[in-house]
């Protein structure tokens, strides 16, 4: 089982040797986001385990710089998934989390102690937020598969940050990071274990070298093979190519420095 699943997730060639997964890696190694979803609820008592999970990541400082928006409105979700990309499964899964960097909270309390708050204007605090939503949030995935829920995340929550701001009340210093719709998979969605680069690719022994361009070549070919058994062509190359094009292919988010300057966090 493990091997089969190594092999999609290395579309064929398994690094070696590899300890044998225990059950916490073997959930891990096979991830795949899931875009399909039943019309089976999440219950509260489910979401409340996985925000707990989701708190009990590592965070900065212990700052717990982040919040999370939990949305299962139909009519705020269909807003989201608008600002979103248009994306149809925010609207279809019953639950949509937003994670959001949040100096919002740990600036009011420094206000009410009337003490400055110069910090929170650095750009580092700015990545310290972002770090622990994203950090948060994964956790919120491990414990959602976990239990055989299904999740994909939502980047594009950034695509109009502003306005999507406003549709969930984020007060200034607080700033979307990443959506994450959660619900059951549906057993017809053919989405599987994506292939991902070797590791001699992305694990560099001591210092940095240069990924071979004939090995990015061989991950392209796994990438189009995964995908054809999809009924698409995509490759991973084009895909590199038309993300680092030019500022359009950022989908709005090339001005997201304005964005978060106007909403409280200035990121000198
Ligand atoms: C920060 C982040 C943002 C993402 N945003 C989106 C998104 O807006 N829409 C989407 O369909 N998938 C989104 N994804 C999912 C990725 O496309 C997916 O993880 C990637 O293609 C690898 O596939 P896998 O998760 O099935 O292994 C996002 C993933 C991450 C980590």
């Amino acid at each position: 089982m493990t091997d089969s699943v190594l092999a999609r997730r290395y579309g064929g060639e398994v690094p070696e040797p590899i300890a044998p997964a225990n059950d916490v890696i073997a959930l891990l190694q096979r991830h795949r986001s899931v875009r399909r979803f039943t019309d089976e609820d999440v219950d509260e008592a489910t979401l409340t385990a996985i925000v707990a999970a989701a708190q009990s990541a590592a965070t900065s400082s212990n700052m717990q710089s982040w919040s999370v928006i939990e949305v299962r409105d139909p009519e705020r979700k269909a807003e989201l998934s608008v600002l979103a990309g248009d994306q149809a499964f925010i609207r279809a899964a019953p639950v949509f989390l937003v994670f959001v960097a949040d100096w919002a909270r740990n600036r009011v309390i420094a206000e009410r102690r009337d003490a400055p708050v110069e910090g929170i204007g650095f750009v580092e605090s700015t990545l310290v937020g972002f770090v622990d939503a994203a950090l948060a949030a994964q956790n919120a995935v491990v414990a959602a598969e976990s239990l055989g829920l299904g999740t994909v995340y939502v980047g594009s929550v950034r695509n109009r940050p502003e306005e999507l701001s406003d549709v969930l009340d984020l007060p200034q210093g607080a700033f979307p990071v990443v959506g994450l719709a959660i619900g059951h998979p549906d057993p017809d969605d053919r989405a599987g274990i994506k292939p991902r680069l070797p590791q001699r690719v992305v694990r560099h022994r001591e210092t940095y070298r240069a990924a071979p361009d004939a090995a990015v070549s061989a991950y392209d070919d796994a990438v189009r093979a995964y995908y054809a058994g999809q009924g698409s062509s995509r490759g991973w190359i084009e895909a590199v190519l038309n993300r680092v094009r030019a500022a359009a292919s950022l989908h709005g988010r090339h001005t997201i420095h304005d964005a978060l300057r106007r909403r409280g966090l200035p990121s000198r």
